[in-house]
């Protein structure tokens, strides 16, 4: 019996590259299915941070990673994410999160304890997915697959208006700091570093409205036939 060929559209980069706004904006456009795979490296963190797991022992981390209690509330302004049941939709977005969920994901073990459940998110009639890895390592026979990037200076500014809007106080100087490590962190490991996929299509949106961004990955979508 063959089964259904579910396709996929795999959005990488660094963060602040805009890649989750698109990613949701282009699922909404086609009625697909979303990942966010950052949330569940960033849920392990918030889970080690709650349960005092050293983040320091990689068999500690994997075994929260496996055991993950983790549920995506599709809602209409935001998927709302629960942790154990409790709502941690704002609190896993934080930096200090990001920065922990970019420490455990160094670890093979808890690559590898992730990598079925982001697999599971491919359901009919699509999947839009958003990550590090998802063109190279997740999903490499994605039928369309995009690297989206923007100057450091560009990343930490979007960043930084964020901050201000939530009323929370933010140094330019130090996001620009915090971001080059975390892109260093992210593209030097050796295990899923972030890099294109082969025959990715790079976009660079230093200077790109996210619907400009958006046109693009759904003029690849129709490109690649996905679209009627
Ligand atoms: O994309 P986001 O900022 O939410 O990701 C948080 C961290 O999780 C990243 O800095 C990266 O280290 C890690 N990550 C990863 N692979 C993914 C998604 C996120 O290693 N597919």
């Amino acid at each position: 019996m063959s089964q259904v060929r579910v396709p996929v559209i795999t959005i990488d980069g660094p963060s602040g590259s805009g890649k989750g706004t698109i990613a949701k904006l282009a699922a909404e456009n086609l009625g697909w299915h979303l990942l966010d795979s950052g949330a569940l490296y960033r849920l392990t963190a918030l889970a080690c941070q709650r349960h005092g797991v050293d983040t320091q022992v990689e068999s500690a981390v994997e075994r929260v990673a496996k055991h993950l209690d983790v549920q995506f509330v599709p809602n209409e302004e935001e998927t709302q994410v629960l942790l154990e049941s409790e709502d941690v939709t704002k609190v896993i977005r934080t930096e200090e999160v990001g920065e922990i969920a970019s420490v455990v994901a160094v670890y093979t073990a808890v690559r590898e304890a992730l990598l079925q459940r982001q697999r599971d998110f491919r359901e009919m009639p699509g999947l839009v997915a958003d990550g590090r890895d998802m063109g190279t390592g997740i999903f490499p026979d994605a039928d369309v697959k995009i690297f989206l990037t923007a100057s450091v200076e560009e990343r930490a500014r979007r960043r930084y208006l964020q901050l201000k809007a939530q009323g929370k106080d933010a140094s330019l100087a130090e996001l620009v700091e915090a971001l080059a490590a975390r892109d260093e962190r992210d593209a030097n490991r050796e295990i899923a570093p972030l890099r294109p996929a082969n025959g990715a299509l790079v976009v660079d949106s230093t200077h790109m409205s996210i619907t400009q961004a958006v046109e693009i990955v759904l003029e690849e979508a129709r490109k690649a036939g996905l679209l009627v």
